[in-house]
């Protein structure tokens, strides 16, 4: 099932590569992606689906490429365009890094590294947190932590194993507890987003961006995590990032609805005409492999996660994924944001990226570009 799956998956994003030229795929509208400029968060997922087919087919036309998006990034970074905010580990580890991991390229390596360093000017030293969003000093986001910034923190950990300066790691812990003690609640849900006071550092309270409410449970935020301390568990073997990881995945994977999906957020009511967000779905059934990955051989707690891979994966696969269908993404029923009417039923570029990986991991073993292989 896997290996059909994917080779659906490869064609259509061969296809993808005449549809999209040098513009990248971001949410769909009417099935129909948007094609944007290398210029919002979401820009990284394209490329590292070009480097996942590549290593999958070894066709050079997905080599070609995705080289060509590298360019787009340096490119980018060289023009600083909307490169403030948290997000330049999701764009860079999936473009230039994954070059650097498939080809061993001394310049995307040196990329990665630059890319590194526009992270940590995130870093704000006074409340010692990487803020989310706006300008340092912001009245109204400069205090704003994140979840979903739990998957950026890779590539700091991996630019201190590459250049043996602990300070892109000591910032990326600091980080990792952060969210651990605000952004995860003692049941193990989540907030999406936590302020803090800016000059002092003081906890001041959860809020959501994408959620239903402040105090609700955002899906893909509550997949963030579980991927996201699996990561920061496999570069720093703190155990309490494992926890962390290990309580969020139970917390999610046993409120999933009959088919194993989730809706956009845990707290919504639900009703015939309540969202999906597959693209959670797969983020967490990719973080569980990154989780599972971690445990020992013999772990008795294998089976339990594993058990939920398989349900997830089988019903994205059976239910929700374009197999045999003319279409231009992967994974149907993803929501972006749901309150502001923004793609609640549709293509998520993220949610295909996220399908394909855990496939890959799934059939062949190939993970994603979080770390060195
Ligand atoms: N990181 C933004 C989102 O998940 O929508």
């Amino acid at each position: 099932m896997w290996k059909n799956a994917i080779d659906d998956a490869v064609a259509k994003t061969l296809q993808n590569i005449d549809r999209f030229g040098d513009r990248f795929p971001h949410v769909s509208r009417n099935g129909k992606y948007q094609q944007i400029d290398n210029n919002d968060w979401t820009n990284g997922f394209w490329s590292g689906m070009l480097w996942l087919c590549y290593e999958y087919t070894r066709d050079e036309r997905f080599r070609a490429a995705a080289s060509r998006t590298v360019e787009s990034f340096r490119e980018r970074l060289d023009a600083g365009v909307v490169l403030d905010h948290h997000d330049i580990g999701f764009l860079y580890s999936l473009s230039a890094k994954a070059k650097w991991i498939v080809e061993k390229d001394e310049a995307a390596r040196q990329l990665t590294l630059q890319a590194a360093d526009t992270l940590m000017k995130r870093w704000r030293e006074p409340g010692r947190y990487i803020q989310a969003w706006g300008p340092a000093n912001d009245p109204k986001e400069g205090g704003r932590i994140i979840i979903d910034c739990l998957l950026n923190l890779p590539l700091l950990y991996w630019a201190s194993e590459q250049t043996g300066n602990p300070t892109y790691k000591e910032a990326a812990a600091i980080q990792a507890d952060k969210s651990r003690r605000y952004l995860v609640r003692g049941d193990d849900s989540s907030y999406h987003t936590f302020f803090f006071h800016q000059e002092t550092g003081e906890p001041i309270g959860g809020a959501t961006h994408q959620g239903y409410t402040n105090g609700s449970t955002w899906t893909r935020g509550q997949a963030w995590g579980i991927y996201g301390f699996a990561l920061s568990y496999r570069y720093t073997k703190d155990p309490l990032y494992l926890e962390t990881a290990k309580r969020m995945a139970k917390y999610f994977f046993e409120r999933l609805p009959e088919d194993h999906v989730a809706y956009w957020d845990f707290n919504v009511p639900v009703t015939p005409d309540t969202y999906r967000d597959s693209s959670a779905s797969a983020i967490a059934a990719a973080g569980l492999q990154e989780l599972i990955a971690q445990l020992d051989e013999c772990d008795p707690e294998r089976a339990y996660y594993q058990e939920w891979l398989v349900k997830s994966m089988t019903s994205l696969v059976q239910h929700y994924a374009t197999i045999g269908e003319e279409a231009e993404g992967l994974l149907k029923r993803g929501s972006y944001h749901v309150r502001g009417d923004l793609s609640p039923d549709d293509f998520m570029i993220w949610g295909d990226y996220f399908y394909l990986e855990s496939l890959m991991r799934l059939e062949r073993g190939i993970g994603g570009y979080w770390y060195e292989r």
